[in-house]
């Protein structure tokens, strides 16, 4: 298992609002055109304006900041939220593949961006409720 050297939360490693918008952004603008996620594209809406934000919120209080996602929406039960879209390996991985170029594009530490990665690989994979 790989240890974070740097203990402080994400949210202040990363820089607060000012980094973590730009980053869900570049996430969704690669889920809307990477050829090769096209599964996962379809389980979205045509608008992804409100997943944005809704990730944006989310993130925030997962990395450690303002609890925005529960101040709006509640307790997250993140995997009862995604259990009516069939994710499996294919779906956890695509949504990685989105995950990998927005951090690449937005987070210059690699460091962070590989601890960022690793974290939210552990999500993903937690979401999978289709056994390949
Ligand atoms: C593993 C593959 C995943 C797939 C295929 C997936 C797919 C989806 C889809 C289709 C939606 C509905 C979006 C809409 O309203 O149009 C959604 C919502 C959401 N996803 Fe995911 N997701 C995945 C992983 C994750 C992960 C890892 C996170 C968090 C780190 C996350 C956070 C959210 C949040 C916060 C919402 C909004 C929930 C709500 O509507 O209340 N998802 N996801």
């Amino acid at each position: 298992m790989q240890i974070q050297s740097d203990t402080r939360p994400l949210y202040e490693r990363i820089g607060g609002e000012a980094k973590l918008r730009p980053l869900v952004q570049s996430f969704y603008k690669h889920l809307d055109e990477l050829q090769e996620i096209q599964t996962i594209r379809w389980m979205h809406a045509d608008n992804l304006q409100s997943a944005e934000d809704k990730l944006f919120m989310f993130l925030s209080g997962w990395m450690g900041g303002p609890s925005l996602f529960i101040e709006k929406f509640g307790h997250p039960r993140l995997r009862q939220r995604h259990i009516t879209f069939k994710i499996g390996d294919a779906e956890r991985d695509q949504w990685m593949l989105c995950m990998r170029h927005a951090l690449n594009e937005t987070i210059d530490d690699k460091t962070l961006r590989d601890d960022l990665y690793a974290s939210l690989y552990a999500v993903a994979d937690f979401m999978r409720n289709q056994s390949e």
